[in-house]
C-alpha cells in the first residue's frame, strides 16, 4: 500500500509545499539587486540611481510599505519608478506614504496600465496561457486590465508635490550635485500610450548624461530609444517572469520582449546603436495573482560608472 500510493502523495506535499511558498512566502521576501552600467562618459564621476516599479499595492501591504521606506537609507542620487504602482484603487495614500522617504531625493516617474486601471478578476491559468499564445494586448485589448479607474491623478498630484518629474510622453532633467540627467520618458505601451513621436530625435547633447525611461519593454520602445542613441533604458512590467522554472527561467514577458532579457541587465540594438537596458522584476503583483516563484520582489541599486575610453 505505502509503496503505490507513496509517490505520488509525494508529488502532491512537494506541489502544495510549493505553492504555500510561491503564495506567502517569497511574494514578501523584499531584496535589493545592485548592478554597475557602464553607461556614463568616460571620467564621469559614478551616479547612483535607485529603481523601483510594479510595487502593486494594496491597502494593508505593511512589510511591503515599511521595506520601500528603509529603501531610502540607501541614499540614491535620485529614484527611477517605472509604474504599476496600484493594484487597488484605494491604494494611493499607502503608495505616497511608502514612497515618502524617498521622494525626498530627486526622482522621476511614468506609469503603467496597473496606475490607470484596476486588475481584473482572472483565472490565473488562462493568464498564463495567453501569455505563452503571445496574446499580450497587442490587438487593443490589454488582458490584464479591466474597468475600474485608478485615482492615477492624485498619484501624479503627490509624485508632482514632491518634485518628481513626470515622464509621459515628455522630457525631463534632473540636477544632480552640479551634473545635468536628461531623461526621456514614455507613457505604457501595454496599452498602446506611448507617443514616441513626442518624444523623438534623441538626447539634446546638453546634459552630462540621458536616459529613457518607459512601464512596458516593448520592443518598438527599445528599437526607438536604441537608435537615438539613449546610452541606458530603464523598464518593468515583466515582474521578472513572476513564476519562473528553478534553473530554466522565465516563461513569459507579459510582451514581446523575449526572456532572455525578462530582468535584470543586457543591451539592445537598433540601427548599429546599442543601449545599456535594465529590466526590474519589480516588488508586486496583480492582487489577483499574487504569487511568485524563484522571481523574488525586488528594487535595484544602478551605480552607473564611466565607460572606458578607447
Ligand atoms: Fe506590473
Amino acid at each position: 500500500m505505502r509503496a503505490r500510493y507513496g509517490v505520488p502523495l509525494g508529488i502532491t506535499a512537494v506541489g502544495a509545499a510549493g505553492l504555500v511558498y510561491a503564495a506567502g512566502i517569497e511574494p514578501r521576501s523584499f531584496r535589493l539587486r545592485r548592478v554597475t552600467v557602464p553607461a556614463l562618459p568616460p571620467g564621469m564621476r559614478p551616479l547612483r540611481v535607485l529603481q523601483v516599479s510594479d510595487i502593486h499595492m494594496v491597502r494593508g501591504q505593511r512589510k511591503k510599505q515599511r521595506w520601500l521606506r528603509s529603501l531610502a537609507g540607501l541614499r540614491p542620487d535620485f529614484v527611477i519608478n517605472t509604474g504599476d504602482n496600484l493594484s487597488d484603487p484605494e491604494g494611493v495614500p499607502e503608495v505616497l506614504d511608502a514612497l515618502g522617504p524617498l521622494m525626498e531625493f530627486p526622482g522621476a516617474y511614468v506609469f503603467g496600465s496597473n496606475d490607470y486601471y484596476g486588475p481584473k478578476l482572472r483565472n490565473p491559468g488562462r493568464y498564463l496561457t495567453e501569455r505563452l499564445q503571445g496574446r499580450h494586448g497587442l490587438n487593443g485589448n490589454p488582458p490584464a486590465v479591466g474597468v475600474v479607474h485608478n485615482p492615477w491623478e492624485d498619484l501624479r498630484d503627490g509624485f508632482d508635490a514632491a518634485g518628481w518629474q513626470n515622464l509621459t510622453n515628455t522630457r525631463g532633467t534632473l540636477k544632480v550635485e552640479g551634473v545635468s540627467v536628461e531623461l526621456t520618458g514614455l507613457d505604457d505601451p501595454h496599452i498602446k500610450r506611448d507617443r514616441y513621436a513626442e518624444v523623438a530625435g534623441g538626447p539634446s547633447g546638453t546634459a552630462d548624461f540621458s536616459m529613457g525611461v518607459v512601464h512596458a519593454p516593448y520592443l518598438r520602445v527599445l528599437d526607438a530609444y536604441a537608435a537615438d542613441g539613449y546610452p541606458l533604458i530603464l523598464a518593468g512590467h515583466t515582474h521578472g517572469g513572476q513564476l519562473c522554472i528553478p534553473f530554466y527561467g522565465a516563461l513569459v514577458t507579459n510582451c514581446d520582449l523575449d526572456t532572455d532579457r525578462v530582468k535584470g541587465l543586457s543591451t539592445h540594438t537598433a540601427e548599429g546603436r546599442t543601449s545599456h537596458l535594465h529590466v526590474s522584476a519589480g516588488c508586486g503583483a496583480s492582487r489577483y495573482t499574487p504569487v511568485r516563484f524563484f522571481c523574488p520582489p525586488e528594487a535595484t541599486l544602478l551605480t552607473l560608472v564611466g565607460r572606458a575610453r578607447g
